[in-house]
């Protein structure tokens, strides 16, 4: 029925299940921690459960950090919390105005999901994705979700995030002396929120029912024999499970000066890059093109590609953005299968790249410096284009022009020059900020 494309229709047609039934025991009692104390909160310390879900963190309680990501994401139509039946009701006080739907869990995590799954079926038998989510995850990175959905497709159940393992991996015998080493290279730490075809994973826990030992659905999914694929997690998706996570927590939260981010999620990486192009009338008559669009000129354009500088200042833009090098290194004119190249197929390829590394681009912003053509009755057509081949909203494309009133090569009508700037959001990495280590001696 469906294709091994990847799925990424825009449309709302995900569930968020956020599973926050739990003790927290291995967490301990609540941090003495007025500061961070949710405003809400000052001055009714006794109200605030005393499970880690519930714990201040920012400003705000670790639960309604996955919350505020879920309800900003235009994928999500419904939440759901599932909590234990003493918390009910807090839950409820807080988040059920939110068009949150606040039910009772069991007491596995893996009954808990469950609950949820089987309300999302009542609520909203449409959706084809749930994502299920650990309120004790409270930073979750904007675009993960976005990634995943765009990964998700019919060959896999589902798709979890993962990061490679940085410590020795062993394991110890009976007196907990090292007995063996593993092989870390294929090992990953699963993280959430985990995201699945709705369908799948309902009848999956709806088949291991009667086993309630998984810690994760994707255990349950992979014992029943479906693959689950992944993409890059994040260090600061790290689970609040002992104190010790509360502290590292709290760190992601704030920058130098100990004072919250504006986002409040951790740090997204929001990239500038900018590009510039010429190019030269050819003796030869038109048309050109310019951004990705025929225009009728006296004279054509002289290049190895078609010549379209607006759409090659883009992809410099998109690639200095990305630090991943420039439209030559990528489609070196020396290369004979570029000659008379469609344009739009290097803009394609940027735009790719940036979603590759699970990035989205915010806006593009184009200048282009002639004499003629005029561009002014162009405009709208060139914004039009330029979204379409990048796929983004029209509303994030602006196209300017200018006159280099008559002074050089561009005001002797000699060529055409653009340049782009582009925004670019990547997905937190934080240690990409680390020093690059120099090789030993
Ligand atoms: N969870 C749940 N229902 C349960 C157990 C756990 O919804 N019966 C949720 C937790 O609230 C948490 C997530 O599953 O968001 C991951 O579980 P874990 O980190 O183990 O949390 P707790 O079970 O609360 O902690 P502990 O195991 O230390 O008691
Ligand atoms: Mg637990």
């Amino acid at each position: 029925m469906m294709t091994s494309a990847a799925h990424d229709t825009g449309t709302a047609d995900c569930i968020a299940i956020i599973v926050a039934a739990g003790s927290g025991s291995r967490a301990g009692s609540p941090p003495d921690d007025n500061a961070n104390r949710p405003e809400s909160d000052h001055n009714q310390e006794k109200q605030c459960p005393p499970e880690k879900q519930f714990w201040p963190l920012a400003g705000k309680s670790v639960l309604a950090h996955s919350v505020d990501v879920f309800l900003s994401h235009s994928r999500i139509k419904t939440i759901i919390i599932v909590t234990s039946a003493h918390n009910l009701d807090h839950v409820k006080s807080q988040f059920g105005a939110n068009d949150c739907h606040v039910i009772q869990g069991g007491a596995t995590r893996q009954q808990s999901v469950y609950a949820g799954l089987k309300t999302a079926a009542d609520i909203d038998p449409t959706a084809r994705f749930v994502a299920i989510h650990d309120a004790a995850r409270p930073l979750l990175p904007p675009c993960l979700l976005g990634t995943m959905l765009a990964t998700i497709n019919d060959a896999v159940a589902g798709v979890a995030p993962a990061l490679p393992i940085a410590d020795t991996l062993s394991s110890v015998d009976a007196q907990q002396n090292i007995d063996r080493i593993i092989d870390r290279t294929p090992m990953r730490a699963l993280q959430t929120p985990q995201l699945f075809w709705r369908e799948v994973i309902t009848n999956l826990h709806q088949q291991y029912a009667d086993d309630p030992t998984f810690t994760d659905d994707c255990g349950l999914a992979l014992a029943a024999g479906h693959t689950i694929a992944t993409v890059e997690g994040s260090h600061q998706l790290r689970k609040l499970t002992h104190p010790q996570d509360y502290a590292m927590l709290k760190a992601y939260c704030s920058n130098a000066n100990g004072t919250l981010l504006t986002t409040g999620y951790g740090m997204p990486d929001i990239r500038i890059g900018n590009g510039f192009d010429v190019h030269k009338f050819a003796d030869t008559p038109g048309p050109i093109m310019l951004a990705g669009l025929s225009v009728d000129s006296a004279r054509g354009m002289l290049a190895h590609s078609d010549g379209d500088v607006a759409l090659h200042a883009i992809c410099d833009a998109i690639f200095g953005a990305l630090a991943d090098g420039d439209i030559g290194h990528h489609f070196p004119p020396t290369d004979p299968q570029w000659h008379a190249a469609d344009s739009s197929l290097f803009l394609k390829f940027a735009t790719e790249r940036v979603r590759a590394r699970g990035g989205q681009i915010m806006n593009l912003d184009l200048t282009i410096i002639c004499e003629t053509p005029k561009i002014g009755p162009l405009r709208d057509k060139m914004r039009a284009r330029i979204a379409e081949i990048t796929n983004l909203p029209l509303g994030r494309i602006a196209v300017k022009a200018t006159t280099s009133e008559k002074l050089g090569f561009t005001g002797r009508g000699e060529g055409i020059a653009a340049q782009a700037t582009a925004s670019v959001i990547l997905p937190d990495h934080e240690d990409q900020f680390l020093p690059v280590p120099t090789a030993p001696e």
